[in-house]
């Protein structure tokens, strides 16, 4: 699948529910970690290939699972450290983040689940159901970084 950038308008919506737990969300699952893993990914969501869905996959840090439908429940503690996107060219900021998460979502057959990450992980639960509610990082960075990224980004694309 083709990965959608910085600034398309897909990024920037609130996502659909996940309704339909059936055969085409199974392969649009799989598709998206290839997708994902192809780019070297640790984390990709629905938004990111185009559709405006509540839907992210993730392998990150041993925690590897898909989230339909994904809230998180509480969110303690902070990090420090870099964060980055597909959708942005792998441009890193440094971006404070809550150091322990837990996340709930539905699984690809609909079943609910809780899981608890620290460090990358927590920091993937947040970025990826940030997308799925039409916010990238850059929305949460000072105007400054943001324009520094946005700067950065654009001459990367200059040159693909
Ligand atoms: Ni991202």
């Amino acid at each position: 699948m083709e990965i959608t950038e910085f600034p398309e308008r897909v990024l920037k919506e609130a996502g659909g529910a996940v309704e339909k737990f059936d055969a085409e969300l199974e392969r649009l699952v799989a598709d998206m970690f290839e997708t994902m893993y192809a780019a070297e990914g640790v984390g990709l969501a629905a938004p990111q290939v185009g559709l405006s869905l509540r839907l992210f996959v993730m392998d990150c840090e041993g925690v590897k699972l898909v989230a339909a439908n994904p809230e998180i429940l509480s969110a303690e503690g902070e990090q420090g450290g870099e964060e980055g996107c597909l959708s942005v060219g792998k441009i890193h900021a440094p971006l404070k983040r809550a150091a322990r998460v837990r996340l709930r979502a539905q699984d690809v057959r609909g079943e609910w689940f809780e899981r608890e990450a620290e460090g990358l992980a927590a920091r993937c639960f947040l970025h990826e159901t940030d997308h799925c509610d039409g916010l990238l990082f850059l929305d949460r960075l000072s105007p400054l970084r943001r324009d520094m990224v946005k700067k950065r980004f654009q001459k990367v694309k200059r040159w693909r």
